[in-house]
Parts: C-alpha cells; sequence; structure tokens
C-alpha cells in the first residue's frame, strides 16, 4: 500500500472518509486513527498493528457534544473528571452506546473516550467530524511512537497515511480511568497523575492487576513499550557496570558514563517520559544490547514512567 505523509489535516481527513486508517499525532504519543462508525476500518487498524482482537481501543473525539454517539450515560463522577481534564491525556471508561461495535471494545460493553488537546489532533478530528478509535500508532509490542518518522519506521506501507506533527509532549500514553465502579479506578497510569485526579476526586484508585473481581484493562496483559535490547532498571546509587553496547537514561549521572555507548541525563521524571520511547527507539538502531534505565520515586509523572520501564524490562 501507498503511504501518504502529510501535514495537512483536511487531507488526512478524507482518507477516513475513504474507510482508511490514519496515523495522527496528540499530545501524549502518535495514535492510528479509524471511524468509530465503520467496521472495515477499525479491522485495518487491527490488521496494520498486528493487534490481537481482545484489546479495546480508544475512542477520540474534537468535541464535547461528541460524547452522546459514544456512551450511553456519563457518571458524575466522570462529569467532574471531563470538566477537569478534557481535552488532555485522560481517558475514562464508561457504559457505551448500544451502536458502537464490539469490533472497537474488543467485545466489552465499555468504551474508553479521550479528547486530545494537540491542535493539529484537534483539526483532524473536527475535519473527520467523527470520532476516530485510535490505538497508539506502533506495530503490537513495539514502543508507543513519539515522532512521526517512528509511526513511518513502524507503519509505512501497511496505512494509508501519516499526518505529520512534532515530537508528542508527554511521550507516554493517556492514563485509563475506569468510571464505571464504585469509585474511579485508575487502569493504566499515564499523561494526568494520581494526586492530580484526586485533586478533584480524592477516592480515586489504582486498580489492582491481581484482583479477578476487579475490571481490567485488557491491553495490560501484553507484552508492551518494549525495544528489542534488554532492558535493565537499576536502583541509584547501586549500579552494575555494564558489559559492552550499553546505554543509560536517568535522572543522575550513572558511575562511569564513558562505559557507555549512549547516554540520556534527564531533568526530572517529566522529561524521561517525554524522552524514553524515543530513547528506546534510537538504542534499537544503534544495535545497544542492554539498556540500563533509572528507577524513579513512584510520585507525579513517575508513576506512569515506572509502569512503563517495568513493562520493559519484565516484558
Ligand atoms: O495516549 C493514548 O491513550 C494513546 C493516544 C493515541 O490517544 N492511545 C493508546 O491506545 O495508548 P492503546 O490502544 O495503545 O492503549 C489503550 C489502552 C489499552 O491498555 C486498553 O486495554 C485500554 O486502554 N482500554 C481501552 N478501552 C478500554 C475499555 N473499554 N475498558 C478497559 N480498558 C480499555
Ligand atoms: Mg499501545
Amino acid at each position: 500500500m501507498k503511504t501518504k505523509i502529510t501535514q495537512s489535516p483536511t487531507i488526512a481527513a478524507r482518507f477516513i472518509e475513504h474507510g482508511e486508517v490514519v496515523a495522527f499525532p496528540t499530545e501524549t504519543v502518535y495514535g492510528l486513527g479509524a471511524n468509530v462508525f465503520n467496521e472495515d476500518a477499525i479491522r485495518k487498524i487491527f490488521a496494520a498493528k498486528g493487534r490481537p482482537t481482545d484489546n479495546p481501543l480508544i475512542a477520540h473525539i474534537a468535541e464535547l457534544s461528541q460524547l452522546d454517539q459514544l456512551v450511553q450515560e456519563i457518571p458524575p463522577a466522570a462529569q467532574k473528571l471531563i470538566e477537569a481534564f478534557f481535552p488532555g491525556p485522560l481517558t475514562l471508561v464508561l457504559p457505551k452506546h448500544k451502536t458502537i461495535s464490539l469490533l472497537a471494545t474488543a467485545g466489552l460493553q465499555t468504551i474508553g473516550v479521550r479528547m486530545p488537546s494537540h491542535p493539529i489532533a484537534r483539526q483532524f478530528l473536527r475535519a473527520c467530524g467523527v470520532p476516530l478509535v485510535a490505538p497508539s500508532a506502533n506495530l503490537s509490542g513495539r514502543p508507543s511512537p513519539t515522532t512521526w518518522q517512528a509511526v513511518r519506521d513502524d507503519l509505512f506501507g501497511r496505512i494509508a497515511c501519516i499526518l505529520q506533527g512534532d515530537q508528542t509532549k508527554v511521550g507516554l500514553e493517556s492514563t485509563v480511568v475506569d468510571c464505571t465502579g464504585r469509585v474511579p479506578q485508575i487502569l493504566r497510569a499515564g499523561g494526568v497523575t494520581l494526586e492530580q485526579l484526586r485533586t478533584v476526586l480524592p477516592e480515586t484508585e489504582i486498580a489492582d492487576a491481581q484482583d479477578a473481581s476487579a475490571p481490567k484493562s485488557p491491553g495490560q496483559k501484553y507484552r508492551h513499550y518494549a525495544p528489542q535490547a534488554k532492558v535493565v532498571l537499576t536502583h541509584f546509587p547501586q549500579f552494575t557496570v555494564p558489559a559492552n553496547e550499553s546505554a543509560y537514561i536517568g535522572l543522575h549521572e550513572p558511575p562511569q558514563p564513558a562505559m557507555f555507548d549512549k547516554v540520556m541525563i534527564c531533568r526530572d521524571a517529566e522529561q524521561y517520559a517525554h524522552a524514553l520511547f524515543q530513547f528506546f527507539r534510537e538504542c534499537d538502531e544503534l544495535g545497544v544490547k542492554t539498556i540500563f534505565c533509572q528507577a524513579v520515586g513512584e510520585e507525579g509523572m513517575g508513576l506512569a514512567l515506572m509502569d512503563r520501564l517495568r513493562r520493559a524490562a519484565h516484558g
């Protein structure tokens, strides 16, 4: 398949109209979008990514008025989160509208909904005129793409169009919050922090992945975010000195920086999150064998960052 690469949201939207899938920038990571009401287009997402069909998709909207097409009801807790965090890196899991295909929700009666804040994403969604279901625009199992070049590397020839933008700001995916239960539960940590959510809803919990009775985020069972290199989580200041072809990313300088082929020192957890997936991809291009990643405290963005680091290390 020929892949059109464009800076024009209106050109990209034309591919959606024709039932194709389009990669587009958001403030978290690049997404791979399809018309939520077109089952053939949704099938193309799973095919292009090699994504298991039991992993549900997030629906993206440009306007709050589009929510009615997607969800059956908006519980009061969800309404508060919408007022506080939409548009932004937050996905709310809500009871789905009966017209939404079970293909999009992987058979669930709920749907994840998010309104991106990225200006190009919003222009594109407005030009499409329909909500778009969109997973991250990577091949399944690879790190989520934070640049359009990363999308091209994974999906060129497999999708109809890439809408170009800059490197994404957050660098990790949205926070997924289940709003269908007694209390809001974080199914996946992400761009909106637990502390931020609790300023609005103090009862917000982190879902227990082991709890069989709790609603889960099916995607969390899959290997994710992994570069080809082995990822080793290191706890400062204890640190093993690397053998060969190693890289390091963290907040503190490693003991012997000259021993590494590639080193990145980040100012804070936000910058670390912003850089991580791109760093993984650059390491793979260099043929790095082991990536040492410094562990961080699990407050603020540290919670989502440590989630991704653990998955990359243990995947
Ligand atoms: O930042 C993001 O969320 C990006 C951009 C493109 O918006 N999208 C993204 O999508 O990360 P994806 O498909 O890579 O991850 C979606 C996650 C998966 O873990 C999935 O299981 C969960 O959200 N999810 C989606 N719908 C759900 C539902 N109805 N119930 C529970 N979990 C759901
Ligand atoms: Mg993904």
